[in-house]
């Protein structure tokens, strides 16, 4: 199915996000014939720029940051549909009537049909200035009957509960909640969105996809950059909110979620906002006991010496914001009381890797002597999401020989090994899906509210406490040493596949 005619506008055209990812997913989209005949792609920013400059600086970055190489024709009919409006500022009236006249003209030369996909790319003070001024001109609704307008919205939304809430709130007086799109890019993944392919596609695994079976569940997001040019938003944020309640906590629910009765929106995001609210709170005790925060020093990644993150700059000498986040967690569900859900993340870890590993509880009786002289591998289900995009089932067997000894060996499915055509990046599927009108992979108002209710009383009590001993990890090893405690406390171990 091709989306309807549309026009795209994005605020925050001359903006990073822009050239890094929109441009390149939306021209993408258009060489695979996956973009209707007739669109248009409107900038809308405060940068100076005719409809030739940003037609020049979009070329440069999809050469530069495309993953499909740049076709000079292609190109050129791409560009012929990007116009560009420069506004004196995001709460400016009269920039969006100057908006809705061109967009008025678009549908007449372009062939839009009055169809609205409004892309908020910006930096988020600006969401509610843009949300209102697009409501105070009447953009919030199509022109004529029939068509369509849309609202996408970038994370990060909010930064606590009270401001999450008030967003909506706020959003949703302009907007209705079936209009809104909020991005949270994993779920763009094609790895992430598998997930559920596998778990509702297949029927070996369901039967045992649960606490009788399944000892524990472990998440990695591990990354080797560091704050790099981003301190003046990282700073104030931290990777619990950069991270853990938007990403790490998507994958949890797809993980974790019962099955939906059908693929449909709505469907789905019941499911996943029923994990949110299932999720023991985290009372003092636990914010002490079962969340580990650390913050990198200098160190070497990738055989190069970095600095560490208070030596970065844009950050406080005295910083105490975290780069590094480990919790355990519960679901207080039948179908998982009792496993814990470890969860990782951070930033200057030796490399790049997103993992789930899903581990089964061992054998009831080791008949084997191999299997009881050694810790043997438990059964480990690993669904690799990046750089690798796989799944491999790691399974005992016995070597051959005149012994019985015992090792385990992988099951694979590498995507690269299966499949000829290249993965498409998150922001393809998403602006595609979001064109197309399909909500899915989008997060919910009440998504993001139960997350938040559940990381605020943890944001809190962290500038309640003394200050912690930051830096606590050194830049490329795997975080602070109570990240393996909190996990041995229980006999565990954290999984890597490679
Ligand atoms: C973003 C965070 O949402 O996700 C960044 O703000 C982080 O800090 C990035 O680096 C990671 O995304 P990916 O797709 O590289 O795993």
């Amino acid at each position: 199915r091709r989306p309807d005619p549309a026009a795209i506008v994005i605020f925050g055209a001359s903006g990073d996000l822009t050239r890094r990812k929109l441009m390149p997913a939306l021209y993408a989209l258009y060489t695979h014939g996956l973009l209707p005949q007739r669109f248009a792609i409107l900038g809308f920013s405060r940068r100076d720029w005719s409809d030739d400059d940003f037609r020049t600086t979009m070329r440069d970055a999809v050469a530069e940051f495309g993953r499909v190489p740049l076709d000079t024709t292609q190109w050129d009919e791409f560009a012929a549909r990007l116009f560009y409006l420069d506004a004196q500022g995001y709460d400016h009236l009269e920039d969006y009537q100057r908006l809705r006249d061109r967009l008025n003209t678009l549908d007449e030369t372009e062939g839009t049909d009055g169809n609205r996909l409004f892309y908020a790319a910006t930096p988020p003070q600006a969401f509610v200035p843009i949300v209102e001024s697009l409501g105070a001109v009447g953009l919030n609704q199509p022109p004529r009957e029939g068509a369509w307008v849309r609202l996408v919205i970038e994370k990060p939304f909010g930064t606590d509960l009270a401001s999450a809430r008030a967003l909506n709130a706020r959003i949703q007086h302009v907007f209705d909640e079936s209009q809104i799109y909020r991005i949270d890019h994993y779920l763009g993944k094609e790895a992430v969105q598998n997930l559920l392919a596998f778990r509702f596609a297949n029927s070996l695994f369901e039967p045992i996809w649960n606490r009788n079976h399944i000892e524990q569940v472990q998440i990695t997001v591990a990354e080797s950059i560091g704050v790099e040019n981003r301190a003046g938003y990282y700073d104030r944020v931290g990777a619990l909110r950069d991270m853990v309640q938007n990403h790490l906590m998507q994958l949890v629910t797809l993980i974790a979620m019962e099955p939906p009765a059908s693929f449909d929106a709505e469907a789905v995001r019941n499911e996943k906002v029923k994990v949110l609210r299932a999720i023991r709170p985290f009372d003092e005790n636990a914010i002490r006991t079962r969340i580990v925060r650390g913050q990198y020093g200098p160190g070497v990644v990738n055989e190069k010496p970095v600095r560490g993150y208070r030596e970065e700059e844009g950050v406080a000498p005295d910083s105490t914001t975290e780069t590094y986040v480990a919790l355990q967690l519960e679901i207080e569900n039948w179908r998982w009381a009792g496993i814990p859900f470890y969860l990782r993340t951070g930033k200057r870890l030796p490399r790049k890797v997103s993992e789930i590993a899903v581990i089964f509880r061992r054998p009831p009786l080791l008949i084997f002597d191999d299997q009881r002289r050694r810790k043997m591998e438990q059964n480990v289900l690993y669904l690799q999401i990046q750089p690798h995009e796989g799944l491999s089932l790691s399974v005992n067997i016995k070597i051959p020989g005149a012994t019985m000894r015992l090792e385990p060996v992988m099951m694979d499915f590498c995507y690269h090994g299966s499949f000829e055509f290249a993965i498409p990046e998150a922001y393809e599927r998403l602006l595609l899906d979001a064109w197309l009108g399909d909500a899915t992979l989008f997060i919910r108002a009440d998504e993001t509210e139960a997350s938040w209710a559940l990381f605020t009383p943890v944001l809190e009590a962290w500038q309640r406490m003394p200050p912690p001993d930051f830096p606590n990890y050194a830049a490329g090893t795997w975080g602070p040493p109570e990240a393996d405690e909190l996990l041995a406390r229980n006999g565990h171990a954290w999984k890597l596949m490679l």
